[in-house]
């Protein structure tokens, strides 16, 4: 996490946390987290039990089982002191360790304790229900994320976007951020007339990324720009402010 945050600049950038069922790599983590610079944490809430997941199973796609993905935890000492050997030499023992501390059931107390910790904005990611976001606002959370984690949990679920009204109204002035099947610009301005105060895309910088690394990532991240600049002004909206002004409008008379 501290190599990252050196690279993003003006960006606002959120530490993404899942919360090790062990309290004092996960202060370490959040602590880390705060020091380092970034401006929020994002509580992912929705996969202590991964979906079923057949192109993953497939391919026995877990990151973490190959040794990938797992520096937060080998540059802490919180976790490596539970280790007889540097985690890079004997990565058996150290995924081990990993899969003891990652199993976890999030509550709502655990909520209460990440907001003892930190003075950071905390966004709980994952939110699909009005009752869900009223209860992480009421236990500390500054910050709604209505996803339904691209789809890749429940199969046939619904989808995020059908959601997102109900859990707008329920998080009342608590900004809420949005994802899961954004594609175009278009998809982008439907959710936030709908109410999201932010839009994020997965899987696209992914493929961008994945097709020609980071100027590919930058091309599609203009046009994508682009083409909502040119679609907001179409549609009669000099600026998002004026869309989401409507939106609320809509909302009131229907
Ligand atoms: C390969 C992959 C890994 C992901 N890992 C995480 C994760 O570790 N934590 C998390 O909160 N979301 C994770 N997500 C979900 C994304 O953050 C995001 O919610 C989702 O991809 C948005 O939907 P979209 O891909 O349809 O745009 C992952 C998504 C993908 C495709």
């Amino acid at each position: 996490m501290e190599d990252v945050i050196k690279h993003t600049g003006e960006t606002p950038s959120f530490f993404q946390l899942y919360l090790p069922n062990d309290r004092e790599l996960a202060a370490s983590f959040i602590d880390r987290a705060e020091r380092s610079g970034y401006c929020g944490l994002m509580l992912t809430a929705d996969t202590w039990t991964l979906g079923y997941r057949p192109a993953d199973l497939e391919t026995g796609n877990f990151p973490q089982f190959r040794g990938l993905c797992m520096e937060n935890y080998y540059s802490d000492k919180n976790f490596t002191k539970h280790l007889a050997k540097p985690a890079h030499e004997d990565q058996a023992a150290a995924l081990q360790h990993y899969l003891k501390i990652f199993v976890n059931s999030l509550s709502w107390e655990d909520l209460r304790w990440i907001r003892t910790q930190t003075k950071l904005p905390i966004a709980v990611k994952g939110i699909q229900h009005p009752d869900d976001a009223r209860l992480a606002i009421e236990n500390g959370a500054d910050v709604i994320y209505c996803t339904n984690h691209g789809g890749r949990q429940a199969n046939s679920g619904i989808s995020a976007l059908q959601l997102l009204p109900a859990v707008v109204k329920a998080a009342g002035s608590t900004p809420v951020m949005f994802d899961s099947g954004v594609r175009n610009p278009t998809d982008a301005i439907i959710a936030l007339a709908l109410g999201a105060t932010a839009v994020g895309i997965g899987r696209p910088y992914a493929y961008a990324l994945s097709y020609g690394g980071a100027e590919s990532l930058t091309h599609h991240l203009r046009s994508f720009l682009a083409e909502l600049d040119l679609c907001l002004a179409i549609c009669g909206f000099q600026d998002i402010a004026a869309l989401k002004q409507a939106g609320c409008e809509l909302a009131v008379h229907s």
